[in-house]
């Protein structure tokens, strides 16, 4: 089931399909919910999964202009709240996504139940990023998101996906060329202003799976390695021959690794 949810200006679409306890799938920078489709096809027979468009991105519409991390993890409280979700659910997140987990595990947490946090980072951006950040939103204010498929395509995939699945990587980079703008620059900037996270790793008090392709060349697997060691009740699953983008390179392995945690 598809829904579009108009929530206080902004619309939101979210894929909802299956029953059982709520896994939310929340994508990564800059790209929507098409990216989770392996997860929806291999889980939903064993939970509700709900892959969302954050604002700006996909199908989702709404002002992004100096929107941050917290604002998305709200949107996603505000999505359960419009859905009659109750219960907590399990967060999932991947890179961008993981970024907003933790402000939903910070802002929301009477909502989480569990967490998953794929290819992401803990640790805020240094002055060079940030000034990269920025670079990349002026970029793409002025002629738009195709310069970032060249950027990306060389990050995002392992060997392997890059050698062999050309559909998979053609498909992601055409979301990216899909994508407004001004929703590149604000996620961008709102990256760059993101906490950091790493001496909050310690206080998170849920079930945590830490997923990452052996391959991440953005979040590296030493980098994900610090993390499931930072947080009290975490376990790691590496993926072989993925990189950062691990549930849709290795769905079968990712799957799996989700479905024995829930
Ligand atoms: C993502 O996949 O969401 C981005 O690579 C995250 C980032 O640029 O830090």
């Amino acid at each position: 089931m598809e829904h579009q949810l108009d929530i206080n200006g902004k619309s939101f679409f979210v894929r909802d399909e299956g029953t059982g306890p709520v896994l939310v799938l929340v994508h990564g920078f800059p790209l929507d919910h098409t990216m989770w489709r392996e997860q929806v096809e291999g889980l939903s027979n064993c939970c509700r999964v709900l892959s969302i468009d954050l604002r700006g991105f996909g199908k989702s519409t709404g002002p992004v202009d100096g929107i941050s991390m917290k604002d998305f993890a709200d949107d996603v409280a505000e999505i359960l709240t419009e859905l009659n979700i109750e219960e907590p659910v399990t967060f999932c997140g991947l890179s961008m996504g993981g970024y907003i987990a933790w402000q939903f595990w910070e802002h929301h947490r009477d909502r989480l139940s569990k967490l998953i946090l794929c290819d992401t980072k803990a640790i805020g951006d240094d002055d060079a990023g940030k000034e990269t950040r920025e670079k990349v939103a002026q970029r793409v204010l002025q002629s738009g998101p195709e310069f970032l498929t060249a950027i990306m395509s060389g990050k995002l995939f392992a060997k392997r996906t890059l050698e062999e699945k050309s559909e998979i990587v053609n498909k992601v980079l055409q979301v990216i060329r899909n994508t407004l703008g001004e929703s590149v620059a604000a996620a961008s900037r709102a990256m760059a202003a993101r906490p950091d996270f790493t001496n909050r790793l310690s206080e998170i008090d849920v079930p945590t799976l830490v997923i990452v392709g052996a391959e991440d060349a953005i979040s590296t697997v030493e980098e994900m390695q610090s993390i499931a060691n930072g947080i009290p009740q975490a376990t790691i699953e590496i993926i072989p021959n993925a990189g950062h983008m691990a549930p849709l390179e290795a769905p079968e392995a990712t799957n799996s690794a989700i479905r024995s945690f829930l």
